[in-house]
């Protein structure tokens, strides 16, 4: 079957850009002895998550404990929350426990204290890692506060917790404007977790591990020394926001958007049935400005070229607004195009299952078992 015969719209994913993106990265981290751990927010699968271990990974990340009771259950053995989990949660994290190595961080107090309590009365002791703010300013500990160092020894000395080490996500690279800035985000949260492991080994504590991992800045972090692991997750699929950032090219954009003409009112109109519902309200963030919801590529047939020519320039649920410049396009209604979303992980949440194609051959289902496990 190919691509033409499948209802719209609908996701797609090319088995050939997937197996390729992710024995890069694999690559990469062994090159310097670095765990791979992929979160696993961006494909939600357990065949992609399995795909992922046995090329290497050390296990996988997720942001919700719904996410990590699916993988947890389909067998994967070490799944990590970098997610300031609340301790009101404790019944599920222990009832994990039985199926998979798991462990979260924490960044307050208040928060490990209560772990510290609710694990103790469960008789159970869980992995935690304290996370750090490298700049994004979202969750973490502030490293320049002086007692930093301190307060990661109190938390390392609570029983229930077992420390493992310090975590950071340098989201802020999404926002960076050149190549320099997204190296100079890289390097500074590397020397930050360096400074801070230091500051809490004089204190007399272990720090086995130090973990970071955003898309964008994991190509310099592999050029940074003292790191442990690395987490990057939308590497598998990439998308128009990490060609933008000069994270990846077309050709590595491993997820697309299959949609079809609806209508063409005019001559400057083309009306696509894909709207917010498939491609997302997400803009593209990068270093130049890349406007509209998502790159219509030239051909459906898998040679990913964006036609600049057109422009998503609005969404509704259901429908894509299209503008078309130049000489009048020759999209028709009924005709098909691929389209690079700007973001996509959150593609990915929206659909029950993808279709893995090569080109525009039709593979199989690919189930997306941990989508919508917002709690
Ligand atoms: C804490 C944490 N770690 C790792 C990642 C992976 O980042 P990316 O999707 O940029 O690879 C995310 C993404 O949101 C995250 O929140």
């Amino acid at each position: 079957m190919t691509v033409t015969e499948l209802r719209t719209p609908c996701v797609l994913v090319d088995r050939a850009r997937v197996e390729r993106n992710l024995e890069r990265m694999q690559a990469a981290a062994d090159r310097r002895g670095f765990r791979l751990r992929p979160h696993a927010k961006t494909h939600k699968s357990i065949e992609l998550a399995r795909r992922q271990i046995a090329g290497g990974a050390v296990g996988v990340c997720c942001a919700k404990l719904g996410e990590a009771e699916i993988f947890a259950d389909a067998g994967v053995d070490d799944i990590r929350l970098p997610y300031p989990l609340n301790p009101v949660n404790a019944e599920r994290v222990v009832a994990l426990l039985d199926r998979s190595r798991v462990s979260f961080i924490v960044d307050h107090w208040d928060v490990a204290r209560g772990w510290s309590d609710a694990l103790r009365r469960e008789g159970q002791e869980v992995d935690v890692l304290v996370k750090v703010d490298v700049g994004f300013h979202r969750c973490g500990i502030d490293p320049s506060s002086a007692d930093a160092a301190e307060l990661i020894a109190r938390v390392a000395a609570l029983p229930g917790l077992r420390f493992r080490g310090l975590l950071s996500h340098a989201g802020h690279g999404y926002g960076a404007s050149s190549d320099a800035e997204v190296r100079a985000i890289a390097q500074d949260e590397a020397s930050i977790l360096a400074n801070l492991r230091e500051r809490v080994q004089a204190l007399g504590v272990a720090v086995d591990e130090v973990s970071v991992g955003a898309t964008p800045t994991v190509r310099f972090s592999l050029e940074q020394d003292g790191i442990t692991e690395l987490r990057p997750g939308n590497y598998i699929y990439f998308d128009r926001t990490q060609v933008t950032l000069g994270a990846a090219a077309w050709d590595d954009c491993a997820l697309t958007v299959l949609a079809r003409v609806v209508t063409r009112p005019d001559g400057g109109r083309i009306i696509l049935d894909s709207g917010s519902k498939t491609l997302t309200n997400d803009l593209a963030r990068g270093f130049s400005a890349a406007p509209g919801y998502g790159a219509v590529l030239q051909s459906i047939d898998g040679v990913q070229t964006p036609d600049d020519s057109l422009l998503i320039e609005r969404l509704s649920e259901e429908h894509a607004t299209v503008r078309a410049s130049g000489d009048r396009h020759p999209l028709q209604p009924g005709d098909l195009v691929r389209i690079v979303p700007n973001h996509s992980c959150v593609v990915s949440n929206l659909v029950d299952a993808a279709w893995l194609v090569e080109g525009n051959d039709v593979l199989e289902r690919l189930e997306i078992s941990a989508r919508g496990r917002i709690t």
